[in-house]
């Protein structure tokens, strides 16, 4: 059993034929909408009288007569200037979902792309010697999200995180480990999470007494300005003692993605670093073509449309005019790799708005060498910030950047609060466990639920909240549903019975149901995880609705009792698909 087409394709389908039957040489889109009215509207033969010079309301009357009603549409009428009005039957919306819930890869139904193409995705790109911040997250969670959406619509997706692992900075900290070698010696950490903070406090400490002794005694000054030529020139014993801050620093990183439940592997992780030996070639080749040129000795790109607030175009430097490569050398080289090496259609960059800049020119310079073109194409899916309960940018009380560890562990307490007090039955174990997957999933659906390009406010408070937009709401409407299914008597359990006919909780539940495939598609092609996450919202409340007005294990009849249960299980597989889809989990209790 494999996919399973919606009943808005079918009934595309059904109108797409009647309106070319009756107009042969057009071809239209019927435009078929949900609808308050019915269940369908089609609006597509306004469009279509109009280009055939004929009465809409004419036509439509002509298109309903060619529409045979039955086992999928149940009844069809033109409503105002020329709409079509139509309604499933009931016996149609129960047997598709019942195919759907008979898919047993666990996919519901939904088609997986023929054609897949490769999509490269840069995302979750923290940088080493440094804390991670509330952007390192939101670059995680949406990417996160985004490769789960891709990856079920079939599509090759390949990870990259794109670390800050090279730099000048690495000279100073580099020299300062060689004349104090035991800074970054561990005390033998039991589990990863206390060994991540470890690390991180190792390193946070010698990047401090590096970073003093750096600006106060000129011979330090000198022997660390060395040390960058020779981390660049390859000096083995140099690197060596560059490997050991990124090992650190990698311990630190998978501590945080364990804590967010989020599955990062090393052989993902490709820095920075992992372009060096590209650098010089990059610009050879930008050169040799005229895309850059040499300015101030510099190795410039210019673009007509970017100027400084002089009216002076802004170049992007590609290598400064001492030889030394930075940022857009790195991503240009990376962009060669991931075209011709990785083969991809598609460059996604997961990363802060407040770099669009860079990558508008990064990508309009690799458009000009040709390694951009139409079939491969370059988007940065740019998120704003996140800010304070004051509305701005978040910080700590003393003005510094919050540290993404301390706010993970503040959302888990609250979270665990909250499922102390609603728990009936859990066990101090479970309590702890539950309380870690609601926080870490408010966290992760308070950024996916707006869309990225929004800035967002941390508020923990919302996050956390029982009522309303949140990933708690969801997980405890999962949970419910997960308990009326237990609570079904022996030998009773979850089946369609297409015959039945359907209240009005039940349709529009299930045709919201039927919607999961195509809100699905559209999230992953528009790299837009929060019509995901509304959709997800949306189905709980309908859910609520049937449950208020539709009584499950005490409905009339052995049938019914059957067919509901079928809606609830429909609903949380649903559910928990959608959650997973977002990187969040649906406990089976809460
Ligand atoms: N490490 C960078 C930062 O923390 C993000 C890297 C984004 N990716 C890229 N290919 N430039 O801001």
């Amino acid at each position: 059993m494999a996919s399973v087409t919606s009943l808005t394709d079918l009934v595309n389908q059904q109108l797409a034929s009647a309106l070319s039957a009756t107009l042969p040489e057009a071809s239209a889109d019927p435009l078929l909408r949900r609808s308050d009215r019915a269940d369908f509207q089609a609006n597509g033969i306004l469009a279509l009288a109009k280009k055939a010079k004929a009465n809409p309301r004419e036509l439509a009357a002509e298109v309903v007569g060619r529409i045979t009603t039955g086992e999928l549409i149940k009844d069809v009428e033109v409503s105002g200037p020329g709409f079509l009005n139509l309604t499933i039957a009931d016996g149609a919306i129960t047997s598709n979902l019942a195919s759907r819930y008979a898919d047993d890869t666990g996919r519901l139904g939904v088609p997986s792309a023929e054609h897949p193409g490769t999509t490269v995705i840069d995302y979750a790109q923290p940088n080493v010697a440094k804390e991670m911040h509330v952007g390192h997250l939101r670059s995680a969670v949406i990417g996160d999200s985004v490769v789960q959406l891709l990856e079920f619509t079939g599509e090759n997706v390949v990870r990259r995180h794109h670390i800050g692992d090279w730099g000048t900075q690495f000279g100073m900290l580099i020299q300062y480990l060689d004349e104090h070698p035991h800074e970054l010696d561990h005390k033998a950490g039991e589990n990863l999470q206390a060994s991540g903070e470890e690390a991180m406090s190792n390193l946070d400490r010698l990047y401090k007494t590096a970073r003093k002794l750096f600006d106060s005694d000129e011979e330090f000054k000198t022997r660390a300005r060395r040390r960058v030529v020779d981390l660049q020139a390859g000096d083995p014993a140099t690197l060596a003692m560059w490997q050991k801050f990124v090992d650190e620093s990698k311990i630190y990183f998978f501590s945080v993605f364990e804590k967010l439940d989020m599955e990062i592997r090393d052989a993902d992780i490709v820095g920075e670093s992992g372009y060096n030996d590209m650098l010089a070639e990059t610009c050879r080749l930008l050169e040799e073509s005229g895309v850059a040129v040499r300015s101030e000795g510099a190795l410039c790109v210019f673009f007509d449309d970017v100027k400084g607030p002089d009216g002076n175009p802004v170049p992007l430097i590609v290598q400064k005019s001492d030889g030394g490569y930075g940022y857009a050398a790195t991503d240009l080289s990376a962009i060669r790799d991931r075209v011709f090496r990785l083969k991809a259609n598609t460059l996604l960059y997961v990363v802060d708005a407040r770099q669009a800049l860079h990558f508008k020119m990064v990508f309009e310079t690799a458009r000009r060498a040709g390694w951009l073109n139409d079939d491969v194409h370059a988007v940065q899916l740019a998120f704003g910030t996140v800010l304070g309960k004051d509305g701005k940018p978040f910080k700590t009380r003393e003005g510094e950047t919050v540290r993404l560890v301390d706010l993970l562990d503040e959302a888990i307490d609250r979270a665990s609060a909250v499922v102390r007090e609603k728990a009936q039955d859990l066990s101090e174990e479970e309590i702890a466990e539950r309380g870690t997957q609601v926080g870490i999933g408010a966290v992760k659906y308070a950024d996916l639920s707006t869309s990225a390009n929004r800035d967002y406010k941390f508020d923990l408070d919302q996050m956390v909240s029982l009522n309303g937009d949140t990933s708690v709401y969801l997980q405890y409407a999962y949970a419910r549903i997960r308990s009326i299914l237990r609570k079904a008597p022996e030998g009773v359990g979850p089946s369609a019975h297409p015959e039945l006919e359907l209240a009005p909780a039940e349709r529009a539940l299930g045709l919201h149901l039927d919607a999961f495939a195509e809100t699905v598609a559209e999230a992953a092609r528009e790299y837009a995880p929060h019509k995901l996450a509304a959709y997800l919202y949306q189905l709980a409340s309908h859910y609520t609705s049937f449950y208020d007005k539709c009584p499950v294990l005490k409905a009339e009849s052995p049938e019914q009792v059957e067919n509901r249960l079928f809606l609830c299980d429909i609903t949380a597989a649903t559910l928990h698909r959608g959650m997973a889809l977002l990187g969040i989990r649906t406990p089976e209790r809460l």
